[in-house]
């Protein structure tokens, strides 16, 4: 018998792939899609717009308290709305990238954020999509740990710069990587029965393919 409705998480290092490839599946299977990398972006620039050093005490407390979430749907990607603001290029920027990780190591900050992570699900579902993609670092071992498929997307250092060189945009994805990995609240890794995929070196259309074939199988299992 087959599923009716699936959840997939995607974990990775930055600029593996993840949003590339779930944004192909959301398509593919009417997934809904969530970056949660955006939700941990978005965040940094309330608390910087607001002067919340990162690090934890009251006044991360006073300022998470004063924000308040939602969610948009624009085509088949949710995105989280904080205080009526919808998230645009202004969270990719370099400031962003040099900062966020150290939020997103607060334990504080996760727990703020993990109850409307999980909640994606049933949007998903009153909004009548055929499952979840949620892509991030800690889906599959935190957020989701009983997905229908859990993937973990690795792709050599070297080959991940020169993609985001190749967007145009200046990353620093090892700096980034080094402290999500090396945090004490849900580091980045592969979590135990996990699906592997290492990227280096497929295209991204040849990643789309192999985990298609995963997510249909997803489907069909009982
Ligand atoms: O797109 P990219 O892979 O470069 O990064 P992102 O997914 O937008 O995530 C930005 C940052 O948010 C990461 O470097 C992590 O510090 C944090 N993050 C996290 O801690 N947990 C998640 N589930 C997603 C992102
Ligand atoms: O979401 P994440 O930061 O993991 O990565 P992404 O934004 O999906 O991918 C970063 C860049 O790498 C994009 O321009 C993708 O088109 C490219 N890419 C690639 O060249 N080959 C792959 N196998 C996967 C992604």
């Amino acid at each position: 018998m087959s599923k009716s409705f699936i959840i997939v998480a995607i974990d990775g290092g930055a600029a593996a792939g993840k949003s590339s490839t779930s944004r192909a599946l959301s398509e593919r299977f009417k997934l809904m899609h969530v970056d949660t990398g955006s939700f941990y972006r978005a965040t940094t620039v309330k608390l910087m717009e607001l002067g919340v050093p990162a690090k934890a005490g009251p006044e991360l407390g006073k300022g998470l308290n004063s924000l308040e979430l939602d969610t948009a749907l624009e085509g088949n990607s949710a995105s989280i709305v904080i205080n009526g603001w919808i998230p645009d290029q202004s969270i990719r920027s370099q400031q962003v990238n040099e900062n966020v990780s150290h939020y997103a190591a607060i334990p504080e900050l996760r727990k703020f954020l993990l109850d409307y992570q999980r909640d994606q699900a049933n949007v998903a579902r009153a909004k009548g999509f055929a499952g979840l993609v949620m892509e991030g670092r800690d889906i599959g071992s935190v957020i989701f740990p009983d997905a229908d498929l859990r993937l973990f997307l690795f792709a050599d250092p070297v080959k991940r710069a020169a993609r985001r060189a190749a967007e145009g945009l200046a990353d620093s994805i090892e700096t980034r990587d080094k402290l999500d990995a090396s945090r004490k609240t849900a580091p980045l890794a592969c979590p135990e029965g996990a699906t592997y995929l290492d990227t280096s070196e497929m295209t991204l259309e040849q990643v789309v393919d192999h985990v298609s074939t995963l997510v249909t199988a997803a489907f069909e299992e009982a």
